[in-house]
């Protein structure tokens, strides 16, 4: 019987799984990234973690079919060079080259959202549809789009980067991770919300928020569930930029489905009615009918699920 190793690599862990040639996932393992120790640290970490799993596992080695991973960042897909990943730190890291050398094994690269939305169609909420757009809600946003089942890599391997859209009316932007200037990423991720909080409550805005340490996205989210109007504001302007974005792919790929996963994502229909509403506002009918807007439901593991999908499935 064979396996695959799927690993999702985020900002704080580092998140491996087996998964056998139909998507089910056998087993997990989490550690710690350690990105403050620098990109070589990481890569020793992610080959220790892939070949502990299956040590640790029933399995075998010799029964790895390859290794997949997901990672944040701008990458050059067919070489696995990780090109620039802000929230990683990492510039121009050979990680393919590392990793095949060290695990002998096949390893593919992709971008952590690409590799999540591939999990998502594979085993999750786009698994009955060939055509699927996802955005991944979390310390930035991710975008990944499925066209016949398939991860739309584009020219130079960045395609997707649906976070960078540049969407913010000039007069309202602030500077985004990447440089550039209004990136959807800079209102609708948690990052982007728990700033606008932070300078809600400097500004001396009247809200409950003022009164909580440590500010998290879900803090804004549940404080404008409960009524507070800051708060309320700020999701939904997270919102109206996402439905905005959401508009503006539907019209370039008419796509069947929009998931959206991530952290944000779990407000749920409080967040999803307000995407939809603006969706619906800024789209033509005849684009519009018909899309649906859903939540994710493969939750934290669309990532090592779709990584593992980029053996099995390429
Ligand atoms: C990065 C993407 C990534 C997304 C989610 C963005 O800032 O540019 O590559 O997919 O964050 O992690
Ligand atoms: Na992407
Ligand atoms: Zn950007």
């Amino acid at each position: 019987e064979k396996i695959v190793v799927g690993v999702d690599i985020g900002g704080t862990t580092i998140k491996v799984g087996i998964c056998d040639t139909n998507g089910e996932l056998l087993h997990t393992y989490e550690g710690p990234t350690e990105t403050e120790k620098g990109s070589d640290a990481v890569c020793d970490n992610i080959a220790a973690y892939a070949r502990l799993i299956v040590e640790e596992s029933p399995y075998s080695w010799d029964q790895v079919e390859g290794v997949g991973i997901g990672i944040a960042g701008f990458i050059d897909i067919p070489n696995g060079i990780i090109k620039f990943s802000p929230n990683l730190h990492f510039r121009d890291v050979h990680l393919k080259t590392f990793l095949e050398d060290k695990l002998q094994k096949k390893v593919l690269i992709n971008n952590d959202a690409n590799v999540a939305a591939l999990g998502e169609a594979w085993a999750g909420a786009g698994r009955d549809i060939m055509q699927c757009v996802c955005f991944t809600l979390g310390t930035g946003v991710g975008g990944g789009i499925i066209i016949n089942g398939r991860i739309v890599e584009g020219y130079a391997g960045v395609a997707g980067e649906l976070g960078h859209m540049s969407i913010v009316p000039d007069l309202e932007a602030i500077q985004c991770g990447c440089g550039k200037m209004g990136c959807l990423e800079t209102v609708s991720s948690a990052t982007g919300i728990i700033r606008m909080a932070k300078d809600a409550v400097e500004r001396g805005d009247r809200t409950s928020l003022s009164f909580v340490e440590n500010i998290t996205a879900k803090d804004v989210i549940d404080a404008a569930k409960a009524g507070d109007e800051v708060a309320s504001r700020i999701v939904t302007r997270a919102a109206y930029y996402l439905g905005k974005a959401l508009s503006t792919v539907a019209v370039v790929l008419n796509p069947q489905r929009f998931i959206i996963g991530g952290g944000v994502s779990h407000a749920g229909e409080f967040l999803f009615e307000q995407i939809r509403e603006v969706f619906i506002k800024s789209t033509p009918e005849i684009i519009a009918e018909g899309v649906e807007i859903v939540p994710a439901i493969l939750g934290n593991n669309a990532g090592v699920v779709g990584a593992a999908g980029l053996i099995i499935r390429s």
